[in-house]
């Protein structure tokens, strides 16, 4: 991101027609690392870093395009089901994310935010991530919260579990209170959801927060979803109508 010599260069600017409208709020579930390293004949660890590479280049285009918050979808409650040195590799690829970029995205104006359980995941890791959310939390470019160890299940099962404990009345429990003890409390609602790799399901991302999101899926591997990628799933989030269960003036 911006101009500074360790941030990577994105591919040239092409100069593309203005957006009417850019999403507030845009998440991705940044899927397809392992079978865009196994087209390779790569191991997936490859497509994993790969995968990482790309985000520098994302999160550069989405300050670009004017959007204000991102939520990546980096590893789910069920990612820990996967074998040991997968794991292990996502593990100390996230470490070493953390220490290579935590000071670019700082610079940035990037805040980062953690979605997410904090149990579960090492002593060492949570240390890092508390310490980028305490580093970033002035800055206000681009809010990045980053899904790891999250669940959406299980999210709303800790929201119910907060206000049980707070006391408060089930007369008091509205929707936005409910909103407010999520992961994402205070923030808006993502207005579209991107998936690479073409599977048509939402695996268990922002199930509340993304109920009148537009969904935007794409058969293109996360490593490979660049730029012009992100703006093709703008344009086409400018043509759906957005309705929240209702009907335009124009229906
Ligand atoms: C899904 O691809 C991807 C993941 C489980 C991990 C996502 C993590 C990254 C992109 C790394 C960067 C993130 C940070 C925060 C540094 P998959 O393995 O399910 O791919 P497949 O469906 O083709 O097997």
């Amino acid at each position: 991101m911006g101009n500074s010599k360790n941030a990577l260069k994105s591919p040239e600017k092409i100069s593309r027609p203005a957006l009417a409208t850019v999403p507030r709020h845009v998440g991705i579930i940044m899927d397809g690392n392992g079978r865009w390293a196994k087209a390779k004949k790569l191991p997936r660890t490859m497509g994993h870093r790969q995968g990482a590479e790309n985000l520098r280049h994302i999160l550069e285009a989405a300050v670009d395009f004017g959007i204000e918050i991102l939520t990546i979808y980096a590893f789910s409650t069920e990612n820990w089901n996967r074998p040991k040195s997968e794991v292990k590799g996502l593990m100390n690829l996230f470490h070493y994310y953390f220490d290579r970029e935590l000071d670019e995205l700082a610079k940035n104006g990037v805040q980062l935010r953690h979605v997410g359980h904090m149990a579960g995941m090492s002593l060492s890791l949570q240390k890092k991530i508390r310490k980028a959310v305490e580093q970033t939390k002035n800055n206000n470019r681009l809010i990045l919260n980053v899904a790891f160890n999250y669940g959406g299940r299980s999210e709303i099962v800790h929201a119910v579990q907060a206000i049980i404990k707070a006391g408060i009345p089930p007369e008091q429990v509205t929707e936005s209170l409910f909103s407010r003890y999520l992961y994402t409390g205070g923030q808006p609602d993502p207005d579209l959801i991107i998936r690479t790799s073409g599977e048509l399901r939402t695996s268990n991302f922002l199930p509340w927060q993304a109920a009148y999101a537009e969904y935007y899926i794409t058969p293109v591997y996360w490593p490979d979803f660049n730029e012009a990628e992100l703006y093709k799933a703008l344009l086409e989030f400018n043509r759906r109508k957005r309705r929240f269960g209702g009907l335009n003036s124009d229906e």
